[in-house]
């Protein structure tokens, strides 16, 4: 079966980048994104590719390049669904925040009411691809809505989960580790799977494209995300013990990782993982587990989340110890709120945890991130729900300057990667800052020794402080 037409529901973080390389890389592929919310889909429509809403290196020249040819984004959900052979389901699906399963489970709601909703409106056969992170057998749900429309519409199923990284997307997404597509096992299913299979293998070598049983692939997406976050938490928990033992947590990293058992990525310790995924799919599989019982498997993954949730923590009592046991009405300069470089993406990031921390000692926190809105800082740490919004917006100021964000400052904590933060002039930071002037650097990326130099007190994530 060739694809001729595909509506992808959802123009997120997910959705948009995929789809637009898709449309990049098969142009007689007509790709329709819709959405619900009509400002992501006018900002997707923005002339100025500077302005669509998911900021991703390179990303805006793709868009550029295929929007109004073969790439369309659209608020017309029935009437995409409507044409497609293939609908892509790219929606969130963030953790339960109520009911059964509250803090755990993933709250599928979206993804039932795409599948009741491509229901409604089919009149031809489709392909329904699961995109989006969902927990194991999700499919099922999805095929017990769509095998009732009673219009005799055949719906196949298939789980293509993503992997791509934000920051990275568009570069994971031209040349993949591997695409990973689950189907079903009958003939119809087959058909499905390699119908996928053809669009992928336009740019993907095709030993990178492997094929599976829906709930292998579902179940190796979560897995995947755990075993990666696993790998953070566990660097992060040995960054503690180089602390106390003037071991250096760099050095630790390169010695493990050049075993090829090991491996040398994902080792670089830091203030904590963040990201839409890591934690919420973590979190899916303990609460899966739970549900079959099997309550050493959930104990043991959620470890990997309390070891998260104490190296943010411990971040912000280091900052509290070091500045003489009080924050209180103490300026402290925030250098990054993203989850990590490269993107405009701040969900679950350490920034927000440890913000809030030191928000609860009444502290004063200004903050500068490169891609960041101060819209977006205030939602963060209103949709915690510790304290009023006016009492976030009188301790917070944000900055589009990072020199006024340290200016003043009893301390600067640097919670996101960015590059741009070690060409910084240290000195006129140094120099406007009371004194003593102190450093949390929670990601390693700051040169301690010129800091040191200039005057600064040093702190740094898995190394001892010797000043
Ligand atoms: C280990 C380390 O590999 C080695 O670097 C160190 O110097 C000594 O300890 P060893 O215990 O000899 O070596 O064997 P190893 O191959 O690591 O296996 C250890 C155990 O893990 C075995 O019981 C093995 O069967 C098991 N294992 C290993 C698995 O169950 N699955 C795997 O994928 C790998
Ligand atoms: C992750 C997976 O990598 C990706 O395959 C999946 O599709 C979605 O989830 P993402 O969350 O975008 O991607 O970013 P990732 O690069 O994995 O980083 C996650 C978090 O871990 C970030 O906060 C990052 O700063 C942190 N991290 C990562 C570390 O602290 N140390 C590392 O060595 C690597
Ligand atoms: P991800 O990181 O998984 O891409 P996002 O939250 O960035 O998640 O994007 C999901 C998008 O899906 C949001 O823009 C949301 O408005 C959209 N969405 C959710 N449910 C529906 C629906 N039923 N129809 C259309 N769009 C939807």
């Amino acid at each position: 079966m060739k694809i001729k037409k595909i509506c992808c529901i959802g123009a997120g973080y997910v959705g948009g980048p995929t789809m637009a390389v898709i449309a990049k890389k098969c142009p007689e592929i007509q790709v329709t994104v819709v959405d619900l919310n009509k400002e992501r889909i006018a900002a997707w429509n923005d002339t100025d590719v500077n302005n669509i809403p998911v900021y991703e290196p390179g990303l805006g020249d793709i868009v550029a390049e295929a929007r109004g040819r073969n790439l369309f984004f659209s608020t017309q959900v029935d009437e995409a669904i409507q044409e497609a052979d293939m609908v892509f389901i790219s929606v969130n699906t963030p953790t339960k925040t109520y009911g059964e399963g509250k803090g755990q489970a993933a709250d599928l709601k979206w993804i039932e009411l795409c599948a009741r909703q491509i229901a409604r409106v089919s009149t031809t056969d489709k392909i329904i691809v699961e995109k989006s992170t969902l927990p194991v057998r999700t499919a099922s749900t999805l095929k017990d809505i769509l095998s009732h429309t009673g219009n005799n519409i055949n719906f196949q199923i298939l789980s293509n989960p993503e992997f791509l990284a934000e920051g990275t997307a568009v570069e994971d997404l031209l040349s993949p580790d591997r695409v990973l597509i689950g189907g079903d096992p009958s003939p119809k299913g087959q058909a499905a799977v390699e119908a996928l299979v053809e669009i992928y293998s336009t740019w993907v070598p095709t030993e990178r494209i492997l094929t599976t049983n829906l709930w292998s692939s579902e179940l190796s997406k979560l897995t995947a995300n755990a075993f990666l976050a696993q790998r953070v938490s566990s660097i992060n928990a040995i960054s503690e013990i180089c602390e106390v033992t003037e071991a250096d947590v760099n050095e630790v990293s390169r010695a493990i990782g050049s075993d090829s058992r090991v491996g040398p990525k994902f080792l670089k310790a830091s203030v904590g993982f963040g990201g839409s995924c890591f934690q919420k799919d973590i979190l899916n599989l303990v609460y899966i587990a739970r549900t079959y019982g099997l309550n050493e498997v959930a104990n043991y993954w959620e470890q990997v989340i309390i070891m998260n949730d104490h190296q943010k923590r411990r971040f912000a009592k280091k900052v509290i110890s070091s500045l003489y046991n009080t924050v209180s009405g103490k300026k402290i300069a925030f250098l990054g709120w993203a989850f990590k470089k490269d993107t405009n993406d701040t969900r679950e990031s350490a920034a927000i945890y440890v913000a809030d921390h030191l928000l609860n000692e009444n502290a004063e926190l200004s903050v500068f991130d490169p891609k960041v809105t101060a819209q977006q800082v205030y939602t963060d740490l209103d949709y915690l729900g510790t304290r009023e919004s006016t009492k976030n917006a009188s301790l917070v100021t944000v900055t589009k300057d990072p020199y006024e964000t340290c200016k003043g400052s009893h301390a600067v904590a640097v919670l996101t990667e960015w590059d741009e933060f070690n060409s910084y002039d240290w000195q006129k930071i140094y120099d406007n800052m009371l004194k003593p002037a102190y450093v949390f650097d929670g990601r390693d990326i700051l040169e301690t020794e010129k800091l040191k130099a200039i005057g600064f007190r040093v702190y740094t994530i898995g190394k001892t402080q010797t000043q």
